[in-house]
């Protein structure tokens, strides 16, 4: 299954990059305009990063939004990246996790983030295992993702596969990726069993329901 479900993300994303292009650039996702997008941008500043890269990159908002960072944006999925290039602020690849998994960015940024952009399990878990190949000593991994408290709903609280749902998006969506529910635990587990320790973690609110937006973890290679 797993297989097939890692898959099948990236054929969702396929379908669904025009209508996700125009639902970041236009605003449509309240939670991301009212506290997630300045919540990764000020986790990112904090470190001062020189360099950086944006693993699943998406239209590259993100690499824009850092315009101080020499950074490079990654993603699978052609059309976005196409879209990225097109718009500028930094260079963007063509590759999917798995590539990355198999060596195939070789750098050694300061930072590297990932805003929501962990979707998967052993895709998520490869990107990990690779940290060193893209990430200098001592480099920094942020991650902003789902808070699993609020993202649970009302199954079991523990890893598995979940279905997917554009519940909220506009009807130009279609084909939701499947995606892998991690707990905190587990989360906290992924950055120690890959040699990443965690620095910190930070829980932004919404500011209309005081319910955490998301989850934000930072953790770091050893020097
Ligand atoms: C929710 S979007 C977030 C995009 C961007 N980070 C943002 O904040 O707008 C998830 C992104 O993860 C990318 N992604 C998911 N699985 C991937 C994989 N195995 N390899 C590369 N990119 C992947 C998708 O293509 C998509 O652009």
């Amino acid at each position: 299954m797993s297989s097939h479900t890692e898959a099948g993300i990236v054929d969702s994303w396929v379908r669904n990059a025009d209508p996700w292009v125009t639902a970041v650039r236009s605003g449509e996702i309240a939670s991301r305009v009212l506290a997630t997008n300045q919540a990764v941008v000020d986790a990112v500043r904090a470190y001062a990063p020189r360099t950086g890269v944006d693993l699943g990159c998406g239209e590259g908002w993100l690499v824009r939004a850092l315009p101080e960072l020499d950074m490079v944006g990654v993603d699978a999925i052609p059309g976005l990246v196409e879209t990225a290039r097109a718009a500028g602020g930094g260079e963007f690849r063509l590759l999917s996790y798995e590539q990355i998994a198999a060596g195939l960015l070789d750098l050694s940024v300061d930072l590297a983030v990932c805003n929501f952009s962990l979707i998967g399990n052993e895709s998520v878990d490869g990107l990990f295992r690779a940290a060193p190949s893209y990430l200098r000593r001592g480099g920094i991994m942020v991650v902003q993702t789902v808070h699993p408290l609020m993202a649970c709903g009302d199954a079991p609280y523990v890893d598995g596969w979940r279905e997917g749902s554009w519940a909220g998006f506009s009807s130009g969506f279609a084909d939701a990726p499947p995606w892998y529910f991690r707990t905190l635990s587990s989360w906290i587990a992924l950055f120690a069993t890959n040699g990443l320790r965690l620095l910190e973690m930070r829980e932004p609110l919404h500011p209309h329901t005081g319910k955490p937006a998301s989850l934000i973890l930072v953790g770091q290679l050893p020097e």
